[in-house]
């Protein structure tokens, strides 16, 4: 036998025999300045080794913890009856390294806040191998880390945080309470984080920015579906963290100055909150660039329950058998996007199309406006980095005025940012 291949089937075997279940280490154990702690990036090895350093000064998860203390943080645990928040489960599972007791290895340290393991996985069964010579990414994967270069599981590891999951979740009370609120686009929040990796598929952006928005929509119609079972804490129904925020705070005017009552209630009687439509608003395009057919599907899917959720006295049996059903295509369609190509010319048909979509992307609401104000620039930045636009001191400042349409959200205007978005759609390329 081949000794590279006989060497690797050997470790394998090894690592397949003393593999136990993995623990979490904590973030001290990448902190060596041989091993992720350098201070500057190394560009002669395959990974930066500052990641560290990177996280540690600079990243805001690294202060996941302390935030549990802050003066709004006291605020919102006396409000919720809650001990302290510090202490508390309810806020543990998204600021800091919150894992069972029995998965913690001796190091482990909970006020280290959301740290490596809390992205990458645990690491008590790569954490050793994965420092040696010829050591591949393939071969950590195999060992338990977690694939964040698959898009996929990348935005579902984000969002179990910034969106909520089955064990972890921010509903309007706690929103009531002082938290903010939870909106994601994974591209713009992964180019915000600071970056402490190399890319090398210039259109990365591009593809986390698409998958990102099927797994959102999914991961929120899963969201709808938990909620319908929220009977026995006696809470509203629907969870109004379901709804549109700013359909219920946003500022009256009188009846001759109100673009609501101008543009009329579409699929709703007028006056009932609707659902928050805003991570399929933008998805809406980037599903019929890579399936039309998959497109209309999801949208018949997409409305019914959007109609079913606005209805003023929601059936929650139905709801919920709906929005598992729309999750299920949301799911496939996300597998679909993440494996499509990406390139220059599909970057450009996308920034066009979602530029062009003003009208309806406006109506569904602040948060359908941000996420298109997001989408727009990380498309832009894109398509930039590969080929320079003529006016680009015009398209940028046409994307500085959108994200002016969404800084104050309960003044938000519909038709002033559809027009926004008719002017940025002029100057692109
Ligand atoms: C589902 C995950 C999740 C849970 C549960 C959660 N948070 Fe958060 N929290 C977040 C995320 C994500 C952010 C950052 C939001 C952003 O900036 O987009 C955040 C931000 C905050 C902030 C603002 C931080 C800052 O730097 O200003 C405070 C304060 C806060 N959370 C307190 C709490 C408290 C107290 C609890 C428990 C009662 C709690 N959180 C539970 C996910 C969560
Ligand atoms: C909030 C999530 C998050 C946290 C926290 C985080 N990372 Fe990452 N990390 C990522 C993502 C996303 C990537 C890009 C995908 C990839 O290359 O695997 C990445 C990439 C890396 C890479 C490059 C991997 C490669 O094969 O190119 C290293 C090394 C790394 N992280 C180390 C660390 C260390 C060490 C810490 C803690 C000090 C840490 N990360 C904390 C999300 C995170
Ligand atoms: C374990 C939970 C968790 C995971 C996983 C997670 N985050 Fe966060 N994230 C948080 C919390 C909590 C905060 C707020 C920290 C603070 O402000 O104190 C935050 C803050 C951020 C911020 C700063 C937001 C702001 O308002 O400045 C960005 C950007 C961000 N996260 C991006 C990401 C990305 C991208 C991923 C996935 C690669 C990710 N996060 C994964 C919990 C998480
Ligand atoms: C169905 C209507 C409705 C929807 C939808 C709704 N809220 Fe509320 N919200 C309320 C009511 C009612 C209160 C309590 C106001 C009071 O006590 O004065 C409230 C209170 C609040 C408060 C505390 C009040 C304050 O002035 O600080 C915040 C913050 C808040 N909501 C944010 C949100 C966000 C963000 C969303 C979307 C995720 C949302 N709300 C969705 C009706 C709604």
């Amino acid at each position: 036998m081949h000794l590279a291949v006989w060497l690797v089937l050997w470790s394998g075997m090894l690592l397949a025999q003393t593999a136990e279940p993995p623990k979490y280490t904590g973030p001290g154990s990448c902190a060596s300045p041989s091993c992720h702690g350098g201070v500057q990036i190394r560009t002669n090895t395959s990974v930066q080794q500052n990641e560290y350093s990177t996280w540690v000064v600079k990243d805001k998860h690294a202060h996941a913890f302390a935030a549990l203390a802050n003066p709004v943080a006291v605020r919102m645990a006396k409000i919720l009856g809650v001990e302290k928040a510090d202490a508390a489960p309810k806020c543990l599972g998204c600021h800091a390294l919150s894992v069972p007791e029995a998965e913690r290895a001796r190091t482990f340290d909970s006020t280290d806040g959301v740290s490596c393991e809390s992205c990458h996985g645990p690491a008590s069964n790569w954490l050793g191998p994965h420092t040696t010579r010829g050591w591949t990414h393939e071969r950590s994967i195999a060992a338990g880390m977690r694939d964040l270069r698959d898009p996929v599981r990348r935005a579902e590891n984000c969002l179990t945080c910034h969106l909520g999951s089955a064990d972890k979740a921010v509903d309007h009370e706690m929103i009531a309470a002082g938290h903010p609120d939870l909106y994601f686009e994974l591209a713009s929040f992964t180019a915000a984080m600071p970056r402490h990796w190399k890319e090398e598929d210039p259109f990365v952006d591009v593809r986390m920015l698409a998958t990102g928005q099927a797994v959102q929509l999914r991961e929120q119609l899963q969201r709808v579906a938990r909620d319908t079972q929220s009977k026995a804490q006696a809470k509203a129904w629907p969870e109004f963290a379901d709804l549109d925020c700013f359909a219920c705070h946003h500022s009256l005017t009188n009846a001759e100055n109100s673009w609501r009552q101008e543009l009329g209630y579409a699929g709703r009687r007028a006056g009932n909150p609707p659902w928050n439509v805003s991570r399929y608003a933008v998805l809406r395009q980037i599903v019929n660039e890579v399936d039309r057919e998959g497109g209309r599907r999801l949208e018949t899917e997409v409305e019914k329950l959007y109609a079913i959720m606005s209805s003023g006295n929601a059936d929650r049996t139905q709801a919920a058998a709906q929005a598992r059903a729309t999750s299920e295509i949301a799911g496939r369609l996300a597998q679909q996007i993440a494996a499509a190509p990406f390139d220059q010319a599909r970057t450009q048909r996308l920034l066009q199309a979602i530029a062009r979509d003003g009208d309806y992307i406006s109506r569904q609401g602040e948060r359908a406006a941000e996420q298109a104000a997001m989408a727009l620039q990380a498309l832009y930045l894109a398509s930039v980095s590969q080929t320079p636009a003529a006016n680009d001191t015009q398209i940028r400042a046409g994307l500085r005025a959108l994200f002016q349409q969404v800084e104050n959200p309960s003044a938000y205007n519909a038709p002033k940012f559809a027009e926004q978005m008719r002017a940025l759609n002029q100057v692109l390329p």
